[in-house]
């Protein structure tokens, strides 16, 4: 990298730089800073650009499915994740690491952090979080200073002469870390070179209290094969409950039990697995342009199509690489290589080219505290809005389904249903194809277990005709039921998978008995439906790659 003196402007764009690209990724960044929502008026004074500019780079970031538009405002979409997962996947620390880290939390029952550097920041890779309630907890993404935080020390260890002029230059523009948003106000100051000399020395850092008064970090290196530090490892604590020397006391010997246990997976790794290519990228991008025409803006959708050509085994990728998995001509791919170098979310290297952690910050720390009613929330109210009817989403609880998410119409049922809502699980749509989702066995124990009370007359109570009701569920992928809850009530459910296949909550149209037959519920509902629940799972696999998604 060139080392700039330190009163040296910024260097301007290249010439082959891609406006468009670079307003699009101003305009994500705005959004995520301010926690992934801002009105269209407000994205205008957050990136100075035009309001007809952010009109169409909001379509843009609109039609890719990144961010969503309601009325005034833009707000980021769970889809966006995929730029974040691509780096996570090529970097392969979570997959390799994250199970150790969660296992070092559950047995020091504190939060446990993976963290990289990224320049004289760094950013979270994964969390295993056992906050309570008394600091801040961070995301994944999340960008700290590193002179505030136990990782910093450890990177900065191996830094060049130019990466701390860097430094020295970012403290002396940016005294008030407003270019931190993640973290509060600096409330103290600490010699870092001395902590820097002090890590070097003992293989260890502190953080005490650096970034709010009470938050407290332990940490230590994880070194890749080749002796660098591939990642850090933090154990974090309050000082309600440990000092920093007491909680390096006593968390020490632990982490570097587990380092060990990190180190040996990263050399015993098994060869990266890559996915598929993203498909058919560049013609899906020619088809918007003819579809919206002006409102779509091409070069900067084929500019951010080129970060998700990166992935598992697909961590160095050559020009012709990018150009390959993208469907993108070369010249095309070239220019958004230059933009996205020049804006630092690409390094190159010998020709071949690797995301950089910050691509994490398009996106990533709002998104990844999404929880699966509200990834359902838009495509429910989408769907209750093409049939007319309510639309909801239920997880099960015991022997009842409960509402986590509800799109009303009309008032159908005779009770209001709102979040929190339970009914019996055996009679009622969602529960029968969250019940026909369970593994065998479990299917049976319930069944046997459960008490089943006619609801109406035309609940069904008999145990074996239930079981083969739920048969036929699982067979058909959707559950239709009649009157069995409440007289005048119909609904049908299909199961909402996981990127597992597990079936984790149900969505369901309940409607009155007399708007439609049952035949014209499956010919016209169904197939809604079940594209809304295909959607809310492409999004839950997006979102659920790298984070676990609270299903409530
Ligand atoms: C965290 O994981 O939240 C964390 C880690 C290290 C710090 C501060 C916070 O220094």
């Amino acid at each position: 990298m060139p080392s700039t003196s330190p009163s040296a402007p910024p260097p301007g764009p290249p010439p082959e730089a891609v406006a468009p690209l670079m307003r699009g990724i101003a305009v994500l960044r705005g959004l995520t800073d301010a926690g992934g929502s801002l009105s269209l008026s407000a994205v205008e004074r957050a990136t100075g650009l035009a309001r007809a500019t952010v009109d169409r780079v909001a379509a843009t970031l609109a039609r890719m499915g990144y961010v969503r538009l309601d009325g005034r405002d833009a707000t980021l979409a769970p889809r966006l994740m995929e730029l974040g997962n691509a780096y996570l996947a090529a970097i392969r620390l979570p997959d390799l690491l994250g199970a150790h880290a969660d296992a070092l939390a559950d047995a020091l029952d504190e939060s446990v952090s993976l963290a990289v550097g990224d320049g004289d920041g760094i950013r979270f890779v994964h969390q295993a979080t056992r906050r309570r309630a008394m600091s801040l907890s961070f995301r994944i993404g999340d960008l700290l200073p590193v002179e505030r935080t136990g990782p910093g020390p450890l990177f900065a260890a191996e830094w060049t002469a130019a990466e701390w002029a860097r430094w020295r230059e970012r403290r002396a523009a940016d005294p008030e870390d407003r270019g931190f948003p993640a973290v509060p106000p600096r409330h103290r100051e600490v010699d870092f070179e001395e902590r820097v000399a002090r890590a070097r020395e003992q293989g260890w850092a502190l953080d005490d209290q650096l970034i709010e008064p009470g938050l407290v970090a332990v940490t230590v290196p994880v070194r890749a094969p080749d002796g660098g530090v591939a990642c850090a490892l933090s154990a974090v604590s309050h000082t309600s409950r440990h000092s920093a020397s007491s909680l390096r006391d006593a968390t020490l010997p632990r982490l570097r039990a587990a380092v060990d246990g990190m180190e040996r997976a990263l050399r015993e790794a098994p060869p990266p697995r890559p996915g598929p290519h993203p498909d058919a990228l560049a013609a899906w991008t020619g088809g918007s342009k003819q579809e919206l025409g002006r409102g779509f803006i091409e070069s900067l959708a084929r500019g951010l199509t080129v970060l998700t050509a990166f992935g598992e085994g697909r961590d160095a990728l050559t020009l012709s690489a990018v150009a390959e998995a993208t469907g993108l001509a070369r010249a095309t791919a070239r220019r958004a290589l230059i933009t996205l170098e020049h804006l630092g979310y690409v390094t190159a290297y010998e020709r071949t080219f690797r995301l950089t952690p910050r691509v994490l910050g398009l996106g990533y720390p709002p998104l990844s505290r999404t929880t699966l009613p509200a990834i359902a929330a838009p495509h429910l109210a989408a769907l209750a809005t093409r049939v007319h009817d309510s639309a909801s989403l239920a997880v099960l609880d015991g022997d009842d389904i409960r509402y986590t998410a509800r799109v009303a119409t009309s008032r159908v049922m005779s009770v209001n249903i709102t979040v929190g809502t339970r009914f019996p699980a055996y009679a009622t749509s969602m529960g029968r194809v969250m019940l026909a989702g369970l593994p065998g066995g479990e299917r049976r124990e319930r069944l046997a277990r459960a008490e089943l009370t006619a609801l109406t007359p035309y609940t069904v109570t008999d145990p074996a005709e239930l079981a083969a009701v739920l048969d036929g569920v699982a067979a058909r992928g959707y559950a239709l039921v009649d009157e069995e809850l409440e007289e005048g009530l119909r609904s049908i459910a299909v199961p909402v998978r996981d990127r597992a296949g597990t079936v984790v909550a149900a969505a369901n149209v309940a409607m009155h008995s007399v708007r439609r037959s049952a035949e014209e519920c499956v010919a016209q509902v169904l197939p809604e439906l079940r594209a809304a629940a295909d959607r809310i799972e492409a999004d839950l696999a997006v979102v659920g790659r790298f984070t676990r998604v609270p299903l409530e």
